[in-house]
């Protein structure tokens, strides 16, 4: 198998875009992650989205935006799996490098969420949940994830303002980046004054509907040096791990643990060769404050029930033990559902280069992991990425 790298990433910030439409917003990233890598071609196109069809009535967003992007006649699909279609779609772009199949291939993440209404987001949304026995019955994600947080409340003993601190952090951290959504840094009083969207889920700790895209280009470590990107550039996909659990939530053995993303991160750690006391920082699916905490145990990062823990001994900040969120996550920088793990993707990459903003820099940084859900942990990537 040939090795991936990533030698281009770009992105549009993440805000309500009133004036870009879904492809102009997905161009520009791509060729801002063009640019970066300095290329005008590429061999083919990987789109994660999770619901252009709901949200601004388009499909066929391969052709769309290969097209709009005068890319030629390349091969363009668009890649599907709820939240986590952008770690999705930068597995199947590695994956297609690694085949051996292409040499170049650009990878866009995109979604425009506020042209709907709020009350047909919601239900777009729940469209990745089981149709039959949750949306039928009138559960939304946010309804969802406010049974798991209470009973993570209730089975590990933890309060709202535990797991408050996840929001915290992500707005000090996306206070500094200048693509969030959010650039404010908040405390935890502002959390609990914030109103309740589904008790105990505040507004504050649900990630806001959005829009954005980002790109990444990924090739192999001999093309890029015939490509003459410089090494410092290059990130390499160094492992790769995705599994699904029951897509309806009644199904799961256990509400509090995220199966499907212990597979997908023993997977990705064993493919990488890494543990994750070795991973510098951890760029998790924070949709909603109590998924960070859970995915923190999956990740082997907390032991079961410890994650909120990890928030409440500080060890998540940029300085502490496992940076998480650097950028701002899901809930400052913003979660434009299926372009998420493609920013997060981004992310990692100008964090191993040391190319992250100010004041939200990893010191050293060599190794760093996104996690990437779908539904209310039904479909999960992982993915190491490693300086090279
Ligand atoms: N965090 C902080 N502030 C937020 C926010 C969030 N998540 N969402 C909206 N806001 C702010 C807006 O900027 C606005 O501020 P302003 O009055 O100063 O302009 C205000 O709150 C009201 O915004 P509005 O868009 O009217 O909110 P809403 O009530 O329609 O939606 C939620 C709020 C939480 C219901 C919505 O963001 C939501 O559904 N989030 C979850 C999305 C989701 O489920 N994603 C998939 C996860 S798997």
């Amino acid at each position: 198998m040939r090795k991936a790298v990533i030698i281009g990433a770009g992105m549009v910030p993440v805000s309500e875009h009133w004036k870009l439409s879904l492809r102009d917003m997905a161009v520009e990233a791509l060729l801002n992650a063009m640019d970066d890598a300095g290329i005008d071609k590429v061999d083919s196109l990987y789109v994660g989205n999770m619901a252009s069809g709901s949200f601004v009535e388009q499909e066929n967003l391969g052709a769309l935006i290969a097209d709009w992007a005068g890319l030629g006649h390349i091969p363009a699909v668009k890649v599907e799996a709820a939240c986590a279609s952008g770690g999705a779609a930068v597995q199947e772009g590695a994956k297609a490098v690694m085949s051996g199949l292409e040499d170049v291939v650009a990878v866009v993440g995109v979604e425009k969420m506020t042209d709907a209404w709020p009350s047909d987001a919601t239900r777009y949304l729940a469209y990745a949940a089981d149709a039959d026995w949750e949306l039928f019955h009138g559960a939304s994600f946010v309804a969802l994830n406010a049974l798991i947080m209470r009973l993570y409340m209730k089975e590990y003993n933890y309060t709202e303002e535990d797991l408050a601190l996840f929001a915290v952090n992500a707005h000090a951290n996306g206070a500094k980046n200048p693509y969030a959504m959010f650039r404010r840094p908040i405390s935890v009083e502002t959390v609990m004054k914030s109103p309740y969207v589904a008790d105990p889920v505040k507004l504050f700790d649900a990630s806001p509907v959005c829009d954005g895209s980002a790109a990444v280009i990924i090739t192999t470590p001999e093309k890029a040096k015939e490509l003459g990107v410089p090494k410092e550039k290059w990130v390499e996909v160094a492992g790769m791990g995705r599994a699904i659990d029951t897509i309806n939530l009644a199904n799961r053995e256990d509400f509090l643990t995220l199966t499907a993303a212990k597979i997908a991160a023993e997977r990705a750690y064993g493919m990488a060769g890494v543990t994750p006391k070795e991973v510098d920082f951890f760029e998790v699916h924070d949709a909603f404050t109590v998924m960070a905490a859970l995915s923190l145990e999956a990740l082997g990062v907390a032991k079961k029930g410890e994650g909120a823990k990890l928030a409440r001994e500080g060890q998540i900040a940029i300085d502490g033990d496992y940076p998480i969120q650097t950028m701002g996550g899901l809930k400052s920088r913003g979660h434009p559902v299926g372009a998420t793990g493609v920013y997060q993707t981004v992310e990692a990459v100008l964090q191993l280069r040391g190319e992250a903003p100010e004041g939200i820099q990893v010191p050293d940084a060599e190794i760093g992991l996104t996690q990437n859900i779908g539904g209310t942990g039904s479909n999960i990537t992982v993915n190491v990425l490693r300086r090279v």
